[in-house]
């Protein structure tokens, strides 16, 4: 660190993240002051950055204009830390929130910040810790402008290979939290159908851990090949100093943050059906219900049958399940493009999780190469490579979810899945019968499929 100069970069919160970016920066030589707003106690190691007692102090430190990344927890945090800070800065100044805000939060702190004649960028980081340090998957928005002032720090802290930078601009105001907020999404569906197929192999199957983990080493060689399937066979393999798995010991109410409930919530908004990820938030909401839970298990519940599937079937239902995510988190990225008027980038985004980022896979490299071939692609489904792989293992997933139903398994992912690509791929569907139903008692009319127009009919003559 050079004594005599300030700060190139203010970084607030030293949390996993805020900490592990702070050692990034300074690998990067980049002069760092850093501050921690909840616990003052909490201290940088001796990596090269300053640390600030306070806020003024923080700021006074920055050479202007000054460039503050701000890592704390998303929410009133936020905003807190924003008004404290407003005070201190001057025109031209710009703030980086790099956690995990509503898109719609960082869209109101974006147009309050230019009114100030501040900048605000919001720039979705993902990849943990791991990321943090070695390289993190980042989708940034916010005014054009103010991305390229702080471009070199975020390019610092994100992966890179020979050919790419793994950050991204993907347009105004909240479009790189919007991005963000998909992918964690996406990582709920994803996490939520391994946790199905472990629950098939090893509940289903009766495999031992050390087995389940060998079958998930054996499908991260194929075309599963993913961060989260290679994760998974780890955790499987780790033993405790008695022997035993860790794995079985491991309470099973899962946590949530919020941003797959927000996804969901999101494609509600817009109107694009996201089943998969649904379930997926709602298996952790019901995860938590232990008292519910325990007492509903006590009553005698009839036998179910063993599980009549393969492991081969489980691979295909699994992969078949990611195409459905993948497919749902896509439909609502180009209506979210769409409706806020970002540029449509669906190839770029695909990109910029290829390295990084939590969700990363080979499932995105073709999703990458689909947009490039056809930016205007409606649905994943409707590029017929996507739609070949996924016909080769529909009949594995149909036989997976069956099995698992009669055995009284629960695979809710893989259910909702298979409904999803039924649903889609049904030449018709059994909405006529709704809109007659609506159009029944409430004359809101219906189209027909023979002639132009709203139609509505008097079904029961001479009925009061
Ligand atoms: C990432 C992750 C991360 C997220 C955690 C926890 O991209 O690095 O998405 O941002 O906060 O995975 O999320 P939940 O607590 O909601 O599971």
């Amino acid at each position: 660190m050079e004594m005599n100069r300030k700060s190139q970069i203010g970084v607030i919160g030293l949390g996993t993240m805020g900490s592990a970016i702070v050692e990034t920066l300074v690998r990067n030589e980049f002069v760092v002051t850093a501050f921690e707003p909840v616990s003052p106690k909490i201290l940088l190691p001796s990596i090269g950055a300053n640390q600030a007692p306070t806020l003024p102090s923080l700021v006074a430190e920055l050479e202007p204009p000054r460039k503050i990344l701000l890592m704390v927890t998303a929410g009133s945090g936020v905003d807190e830390i924003i008004n404290q800070l407003t005070g201190y800065l001057e025109k031209g100044d710009i703030i980086i929130d790099g956690g995990n805000s509503h898109f719609s939060d960082t869209e109101r702190r974006v147009s309050a910040f230019k009114r100030l004649g501040l900048g605000y960028i919001g720039a979705g980081i993902s990849g943990g810790e791991q990321g943090a340090l070695s390289g993190a998957s980042i989708m940034v928005g916010g005014p054009k402008e103010c991305f390229k002032a702080v471009r070199e720090f975020l390019e610092a802290i994100a992966a890179a290979d020979d050919k790419k930078i793994y950050c991204k601009y993907f347009g105004s105001g909240g479009a790189g939290h919007f991005i963000k907020m998909v992918h964690n999404g996406l990582e709920y569906g994803l996490l939520q159908a391994i946790g199905e197929a472990y629950l098939l192999l090893n509940q289903g199957l009766r495999l031992n851990h050390v087995d389940c983990a060998s079958v998930f080493d054996d499908w991260q060689q194929g075309a599963l090949n993913s961060y989260l399937i290679g994760i998974t066979a780890e955790i499987l393999k780790k033993e405790e100093e008695s022997g035993d798995h860790l794995i079985a010991f491991i309470d099973d109410s899962a946590d949530q943050t919020g941003t797959g409930r927000w996804m969901v919530n999101e494609a509600m908004n817009l109107g694009i059906p996201v089943p998969s990820i649904y379930e997926a938030v709602a298996a952790r909401s019901l995860s938590g219900n232990q008292k519910e839970r325990r007492e509903i298990v006590k009553i005698g519940w009839e036998d179910s049958s063993n599980l009549h599937s393969t492991i081969k079937e489980i691979q295909c239902g699994l992969i078949a399940t990611f195409w459905c995510c993948l497919a749902q988190g896509f439909a609502l990225l180009s209506a979210g493009m769409k409706s806020y008027g970002w540029p449509k980038k669906e190839d770029e985004i695909a990109e910029v999780w290829l390295r990084g980022c939590i969700i990363r896979s080979g499932f995105l490299k073709t999703i990458n190469q689909s947009y490039i071939k056809n930016p205007n692609l409606n649905h994943l489904f409707s590029c017929s490579d996507i739609g070949n792989y996924l016909n080769k293992e529909l009949q594995g997933l149909r036989n997976a979810v069956s099995s698992a139903i009669r055995a009284g398994l629960p695979v809710p992912t893989m259910a909702s899945a298979i409904n999803y690509v039924d649903a889609l791929k049904s030449e018709r569907l059994w909405t006529a019968l709704i809109q007659a139903q609506r159009d029944y008692f409430g004359a809101h009319t219906y189209r027909r499929i023979d002639r132009e127009g709203s139609f509505h009919t008097h079904w029961a003559e001479g009925r009061g």
